[in-house]
């Protein structure tokens, strides 16, 4: 009896506390104090450890965070998660309309109107009125699942109305306030400042302990209903009011809006209103309202064509350019940078940004000391405009370009325009050139950031690539060093040891061969299959390779031929450094389609046209517009016509689009 008294008490704790965290939450309202809420939930979460089992699936508990994870689970999108078109201007706006009205055949077109939050897509599955799980975008296809996090998000439904299964997409973000606050406690405990809004939401979503997820004080707005017409929406207005409802959060900020005039002075409307809303924007998004419509209207490969995102102009402030250094690069390459008086431009708090090289500065007629105009975008890298010559005073010097390495003093030498630093045993070069090895897409060594090459290098236990290898010399010494323990050292020994077995396009990246990215190396790697192979490879050679042009092709052999490199790779291969290609062809090569040409034909239900010819390209099939005698497969959906007649005529394989679902999956492993 005593367990059916429990669990009747779960149930009325669990009802109250999901009615107040709405209320309080969504409608910012609440009808209990902190001191009554938090009783009731610590006699939840008491019940519930007394009682395991009574623990319901959606319990408002996990809002407190508590889940730690060794890492996300992936999760495929049913549909893909798509992103949107841009217009800039009144005219990309105006021809949007124009091609909808044209293919619509209507006059006017009702649109909404939204802000565009600059935060992280999300997506939540709910069936049978429970939420199901939590996904980033991740590559637009596969997310990760975060729900463990996500669900501290109070204003998150656990449970809804609607029994039947439906997808709701929005963004995550940390409103201005939090992340000022945020700010201030990091600034007081000594650690670095998160520059913006959304990296710290991106952040705080990606962490493994919920407890640090729940205490970023992040909300969230939702704004699209996967499957709107599966739960009887036909109009994307109306589906954001029955969103609300359902008691999800929604961005009072939306409109509906009639025709092409109304779209503009909305966004007239929201550029002055932007900086007294309580979270970032980056733009405004516009939507047909008519959900009947999306079908006619369709998609491209990564954007529905219903839908557009107008971004605001980059926005410029002004301030002091206090100072410029110079900064070598692992390739040698010199390059000033400005030192500015910090300054907040959407959201990131800007005090440095790149001027690129001598005649950037000469050309802009930028004086040290100089007022000038800053231009920042969302996620675009800060920039000098120009200078503001009526603010000099005459206190302002001239910069003038060392002819000599800021670091070990060397002459400089000018190739077209660029300076470089050619001596190789250069420190701030070697740095560099470590770091960049022990980065996440080349060798991938956790904990080898920065800060720690520089620390190491510059008390000599290690100065070059090879010797990150033979750093456990230097244990019982790292050990007298600041900030280290037993376990950091271990930890950090280990991830050495272990980038050794790295695959060959991940050494070749790491080697910080001019002009070869990671992509490169990738295609140079399954290629040849092992680092000897590149001692042999003339330019011709080379050229042959995807992406490969005239120029990495000549800075490959040379790289190759420098007897200084091949010291330095025997010195590797010495250390047991894997030189293969173990990149797995074979997993790809394991699906029914891989290498297979495909023809998509009739209508699809699952994914659209667009989105299966991704996933098919992605997996390595050829997808195309016609049947011949070269087509492998058609996957014929519904009503197909012409091409599966075709097909049929030429005995080619045909299925339908569940059976090659199916197959999608079945060697997706
Ligand atoms: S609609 C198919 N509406 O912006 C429709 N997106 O650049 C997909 N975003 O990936 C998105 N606010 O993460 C939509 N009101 C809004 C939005 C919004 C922010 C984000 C979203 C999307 C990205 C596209």
């Amino acid at each position: 009896m005593e367990k059916e008294q429990a669990r009747l008490r779960i149930a009325e704790l669990s009802e109250k506390l999901e009615r107040w965290n709405y209320e309080y939450y969504v409608l910012n309202a609440s009808s209990v104090s902190d001191a009554e809420f938090d009783r009731h939930m610590n006699e939840l979460i008491m019940l519930e450890e007394e009682h395991p089992d009574l623990r319901l699936k959606n319990s408002p508990s996990q809002r407190v965070g508590g889940q730690v994870a060794s890492e996300f689970k992936k999760i495929p999108h049913k549909r893909m998660m798509l992103s949107l078109a841009n217009a800039f201007n009144e005219d990309d706006m105006r021809d949007f309309d124009r091609k909808l009205r044209e293919l619509l055949h209507k006059d006017v077109i009702d649109y909404m109107g939204e802000v565009k939050i600059d935060g992280l897509g999300m997506s939540l599955v709910y069936d049978r009125g429970e939420l199901q799980y939590c996904v980033t975008r991740g590559d637009g296809n596969v997310g990760e699942d975060v729900t463990q996090n996500v669900v501290t998000i109070r204003s998150i439904p656990l449970h809804v109305s609607e029994k039947r299964p439906f997808e709701v997409r929005g963004e995550v973000f940390m409103p201005k306030a939090s992340l000022d606050q945020l700010n201030k406690e990091r600034e007081e405990k000594g650690e670095p400042l998160l520059a913006n809004a959304r990296n710290a939401a991106a952040g705080s979503i990606r962490q493994l302990d919920s407890r640090i997820a729940a205490s970023r004080k992040l909300d969230a707005y939702w704004y699209y209903l996967v499957n709107a017409l599966e739960v009887d929406q036909h109009v994307h207005s109306d589906s954001l009011d029955y969103l609300d409802k359902l008691g999800f959060k929604t961005n009072p900020e939306r409109r509906r809006l009639h025709g092409i005039e109304e779209v503009l002075a909305y966004i007239e409307e929201y550029t002055e209103k932007r900086p007294t809303l309580g979270y970032d924007i980056d733009g405004l998004v516009f939507k047909v309202d008519d959900i009947d419509d999306y079908d006619a209207i369709g998609y491209t490969a990564k954007t529905p064509k219903w839908a557009i995102a107008y971004k605001f102009p980059p926005m410029e402030v002004s301030t002091k350019l206090i100072d410029i250094f110079l900064t070598v690069g692992r390739t040698g390459r010199i390059t000033p940078n400005a030192v500015l008086e910090p300054v907040r431009v959407q959201g990131s708090l800007v005090q440095r940004a790149t001027l690129n090289n001598e005649d950037f500065i000469k050309d802009k007629g930028l004086m040290i000391g100089d007022t000038v105009i800053l231009r920042k975008a969302a996620d675009v890298i800060p920039e000098v405009v120009r200078p503001l010559p009526n603010m000099r005073d005459g206190t302002e010097r001239p910069f003038i370009m060392s002819e000599n390495c800021p670091e070990c003093g060397k002459p400089l030498t000018k190739v077209q325009g660029l300076h470089y630093c050619l001596n190789a045993d250069c420190p701030s070069r070697k740095i560099e050139g470590m770091i960049h090895f022990a980065s996440r897409d080349a060798m991938d060594i956790d904990g080898m950031g920065d800060k720690v090459v520089e620390e190491f290098f510059g008390e000599g236990f290690m100065t070059s690539i090879p010797e990150i290898y033979t750093l456990y010399n230097h244990a019982q010494e790292i050990k007298n060093l600041d900030g280290w323990s037993d376990k950091s050292i271990d930890s950090l020994l280990n991830a050495i040891e272990n980038s050794k077995g790295r695959s060959l396009e991940k050494l070749l990246f790491g080697l910080g061969i001019k002009e070869i990215g990671s992509k490169t190396a990738k295609n140079l790697a399954k290629r040849f299959r092992h680092l000897d192979a590149f001692f042999n490879l003339t330019e011709e050679d080379l050229l042959k390779v995807e992406d490969i042009g005239p120029v990495a092709a000549k800075s490959i052999v040379e790289w190759f031929a420098n007897p200084e490199h091949s010291q330095m790779i025997e010195t590797l291969r010495f250390m047991n450094v894997n030189f293969d290609y173990l990149g797995n062809d074979a997993a790809d090569a394991s699906n029914y389609f891989y290498g297979k040409t495909i023809v998509l034909t009739g209508g699809l239900e699952k994914y659209s046209r667009q989105e299966m010819t991704e996933i098919l390209e992605n997996i390595g099939a050829k997808v195309s517009g016609s049947v011949s005698k070269k087509t492998d497969v058609v996957i014929a959906g519904s009503d197909a016509g012409s091409k599966l007649t075709k097909a049929q005529a030429l005995g080619i394989e045909i299925m339908n689009e569940q059976e090659a679902l199916s197959l999608l999956e079945k060697n997706n492993g």
